[in-house]
């Protein structure tokens, strides 16, 4: 109680202490515990990334190899997830079916809710760690038509994920190291980026003690909107409208200038940059590199290229510092290793698990955390009767 400030969107409002992620937006920097993210992108490995979110250091020699294993045993799922997922339509969008699924996944290891037990944690954080790929990828081959086809260890984490992804059906899948390489790297980008609307749903809702996958599938929920992680998707759209439409972008930014409702650049702009997203830059560099390596040149890509060379010597996105983010490029690459449009943004969901996650298990030993209520302004009528029916 006291005075109340008004602050939508809470622009001004920090909700939290936090020691995981650090943003400093007027200068592009992402640290991880500390660490560069253009250090960890072209170093770490996102199974690393996740040990060093969760448990707040990088794991030593021997460490990591035990975590690694320990995550990669319990990558298989129920078969009665396959019934789950299963009975969604084929056209359910695969956000749906994986929030839904996560939400199902305490129904199946009962013994892993309890917030406050630090084994149970513990064994919560890899239980979803493990099983989020699996689900994605059945929900990917859902989507398909295709019969979902279950973890096979011994090729690595997300060298699995992309062959519980692609192999078809009944054959055999060789997974391609450069495929591989770029997931995990674009997997350690979106890793975490503090209290942004998807990570600060997973704190609201683990604030009145509902366990870690109750509060990671609410966070789900609010990555899958396209102000948030549903903008890569929302990214492709955009760049196949303009090239349908005979790829000249200048109409396009004049109905985004204009504002013209529903219009923005997608894949643009940020709360907390007001500078080149450190992420995108990394994207960008490695979207022209893999796409020639996986011989898919794009003509989005340079649809893309050319949308951001405009935007970036126009008043317009100057004025606002409007710069490309994470979301502007990741969907090309996601496209060329083969994934749909739907599946953009479980890929980003598979990545922000281990911050959604390191940001829960933070909240639940901090002292300081108290249920999350956020005050209002009241602007309603003042006291009144009731009226009868008739009398109205
Ligand atoms: N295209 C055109 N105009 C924009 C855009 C854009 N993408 N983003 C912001 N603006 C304008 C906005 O209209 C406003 O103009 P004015 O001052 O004249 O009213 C000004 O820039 C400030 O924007 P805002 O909406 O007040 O800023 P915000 O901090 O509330 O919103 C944002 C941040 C990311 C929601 C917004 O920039 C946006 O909608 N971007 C497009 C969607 C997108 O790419 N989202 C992904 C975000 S990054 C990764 C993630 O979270 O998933």
């Amino acid at each position: 109680t006291g005075v109340v400030t008004y602050d939508p969107g809470f622009m001004n409002t920090a909700s939290v202490e936090s020691a995981i992620t650090y943003i400093d937006g007027d200068e592009g920097v992402l640290l991880y515990r500390g660490y560069p993210i253009e250090e960890l992108a072209a170093h770490s490995s996102f199974l690393e990334v996740s040990y060093l979110l969760t448990h707040g250091e990088l794991p030593k020699h021997g460490q990591l190899e035990g975590w690694v294993e320990r995550v990669e045993r319990h990558t298989h799922l129920h078969d009665n997830f396959k019934a789950l997922i299963g009975a969604f339509p084929a056209n359910a969008h695969p956000m749906a079916v994986l929030s839904s699924a996560v939400s199902a996944l305490p129904g199946y290891y009962p013994e892993s809710v309890d917030p406050f037990d630090p084994q149970t944690v513990e064994l919560a954080t890899v239980l979803l760690l493990a099983k989020a790929p699996t689900i994605a990828a059945y929900a990917h081959r859902r989507a398909l038509g295709q019969q979902m086809i279950g973890p096979h260890r011994g090729i690595g984490y997300v060298g699995d994920f992309l062959r519980m992804a692609f192999q078809p059906n009944g054959a055999l899948y060789e997974v391609d190291p450069v495929m591989v390489k770029a997931l995990d790297l674009l997997l350690i980008l979106h890793a975490d980026h503090e209290q942004n609307c998807s990570t600060s749903t997973v704190r609201i809702v683990g604030s009145s003690h509902a366990n870690l996958y109750a509060s990671v599938s609410a966070g789900i929920n609010a990555l899958s909107g396209p102000l948030h992680g549903g903008a890569n998707e929302a990214v492709l759209r955009m760049l196949t409208e303009i090239r349908d439409s005979g790829g000249d972008a200048s109409d396009f930014m004049r109905r985004v200038k204009d504002k013209e409702a529903g219009v923005r650049l997608m894949g643009f702009g940020h709360r907390v940059y007001k500078n080149y997203d450190p992420r995108a830059a990394i994207v960008k560099k490695m979207a022209d590199e893999v796409l020639s390596k996986l011989g898919k040149r794009d003509d989005l890509l340079d649809i893309a290229m050319g949308l951001e060379d405009i935007a970036l010597n126009d008043d317009y996105f100057i004025e606002r510092k409007l710069y490309p983010n994470v979301d502007f490029y990741t969907g090309l690459l996601y496209k060329a290793m083969g994934f749909q449009t739907r599946m953009f943004t479980p890929l980003f969901a598979v990545g922000r698990m281990p911050g959604w996650i390191a940001q829960w298990r933070e909240m639940m030993k901090d002292p300081a955390t108290k249920i999350g209520r956020p005050r209002q302004v009241y602007v309603g009528p003042q006291r009144r009767s009731y009226t009868e029916l008739e009398d109205r």
